[in-house]
């Protein structure tokens, strides 16, 4: 039955990173996937995180037994305790539990296959509109419509609060609503802390339930806390909910890592290279769950154990133990919390330099958006055509959104960056 199996489309993101590799032109620029550089543009190895390998690979205790279904518990409580705050009510209380999962996706797919399962028939997800481009195939993949709120307003690059309120309150009851946590994908933009209010003023009324989809904390403001504040204020509120975490972002483990020889590890031949090395799987993600009562909390985790079984079995274990190092040791937490203002304080440069370079070069338009929004990304209001244009005539690589990810400018190409920009613009 092959034959009646016809080709998909390429994924929008990853397939830009194809066609990037693949140009020879020197200039070329990569800000379509939202993975971070340093200025050198090169993938940038968090020190701390060079230090917790170091430590594991010294570890003699370690080895490569199948993890719990659920992940380590010290691992799974620490990033739940990361986002919810160690003294939230709902730990006080006893009603959080978590599982692992194969990083944000992971989680996002988890969540979506539980709730296609056990939450109201029929209900439909709401997500806004734009948002990244995997929501709507997570869902969709396990069965659950979705439907769009209103998010992004052209005329005031900025959220469109009232329509966003408008459509959750003429949405079913008991809609799924995906909310970013922080850091929105692709905007940039966050809405306050009063906006949340009223966000969560409707969603109680309308008895929405609350997914949060956070890939980017410590991205935004550059305080974890700070990223935390819409999920805890949630809490505070009494909602149950959904909390799905990646740490590909925040600890930069996106993949897959290849050591070269380590120490007495023999490892695996590296086809390319010929080089002796070990391949180390990452891929660490969370879904925190908050529930009304602790009795409820031990149900969804016993449903989610059978879940997780029946998918993937036990959950990747590399990535989770450099996490759960970190997370549980006040010194290399310390660090990672350095580790991450060097990461959002390039970002921040990058959002100055640009905009100042296109105000230097009279770009027509206002561009105050590219410093007001926060996080990796920036919705620069680029249309397709201009997109087009920027490959094609330049080799800078973006979604046909406009969205750009800041991480994949430096000191170096940003004035180029600018200059084309500038030509598209005007042209
Ligand atoms: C992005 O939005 O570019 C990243 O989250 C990478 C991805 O998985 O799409």
């Amino acid at each position: 039955f092959f034959q009646e199996i016809p080709q998909a489309a390429p994924d929008a993101i990853f397939h830009l990173t194809a066609q990037y590799k693949a140009d020879t032109d020197p200039r070329k620029i990569n800000v379509g996937v939202g993975a971070y550089r340093d200025d050198s543009l090169k993938p940038y190895i968090l020190p701390v995180v060079k230090k917790a390998d170091a430590i594991l690979f010294n570890d003699e205790t370690l080895d490569h037994e199948y993890q719990p279904i659920a992940g380590q518990k010290s691992y799974t409580t620490a990033a739940a305790k990361l986002i919810l705050g160690a003294d939230s009510p709902a730990f006080v209380e006893d009603r959080v539990v978590a599982v692992q999962t194969i990083s944000g996706t992971g989680a996002n797919h988890t969540a979506a296959a539980f709730l296609k399962k056990y939450h109201k028939q029929g209900a439909i997800c709401l997500l806004s509109k734009p948002t990244w481009a995997n929501h709507k195939a997570i869902f969709n993949n396990v069965g659950i419509e979705v439907a769009e709120y209103p998010y992004w307003k052209p005329s005031t690059r900025g959220l469109d609060l009232e329509g966003m309120l408008g459509a959750l309150e003429k949405a079913p009851e008991q809609s799924i609503v995906l909310l970013h946590a922080c850091a929105h994908n692709p905007t940039g933009v966050d809405p306050t802390k009063e906006q949340w209010q009223q966000i969560a003023d409707v969603m109680d009324k309308k008895k929405h339930f609350p997914f949060f989809d956070c890939a980017y904390q410590g991205f935004a403001s550059g305080s974890l806390d700070q990223d935390a504040w819409a999920v805890r204020y949630f809490v505070q509120r009494g909602f149950e909910m959904f909390i799905c975490q990646s740490f590909a972002k925040n600890f930069g483990l996106y993949g897959m890592y290849g050591i070269p020889e380590i120490g007495s590890w023999t490892g695996m031949i590296n086809l390319t290279t010929g080089l002796s090395c070990l391949f180390l799987g990452e891929r660490a993600g969370n879904l925190t769950v908050v529930t009304r009562t602790a009795q409820q909390a031990q149900h969804v985790l016993s449903q989610l154990e059978i879940l997780q079984r029946s998918e993937i079995s036990n959950p990747p274990a590399y990535g989770s133990r450099i996490v759960d190092l970190v997370l549980n040791d006040k010194a290399l937490y310390t660090e990672w919390t350095e580790n991450l203002k060097t990461m959002s304080g390039r970002i921040i440069e990058m959002r100055e330099r640009l905009f100042e370079k296109l105000k230097q070069l009279e770009t027509p338009g206002t561009w105050n958006h590219i410093v007001d929004q926060i996080g990796m990304f920036s919705f620069t209001g680029l249309t397709a055509p201009q997109v087009k244009v920027l490959k094609e005539k330049y080799h800078i690589y973006m979604t046909e959104n406009g969205r750009i990810s800041m991480a994949g400018l430096s000191s170096k190409n940003v004035d180029y960056f600018a200059e084309a920009i500038n030509d598209v613009v005007r042209n």
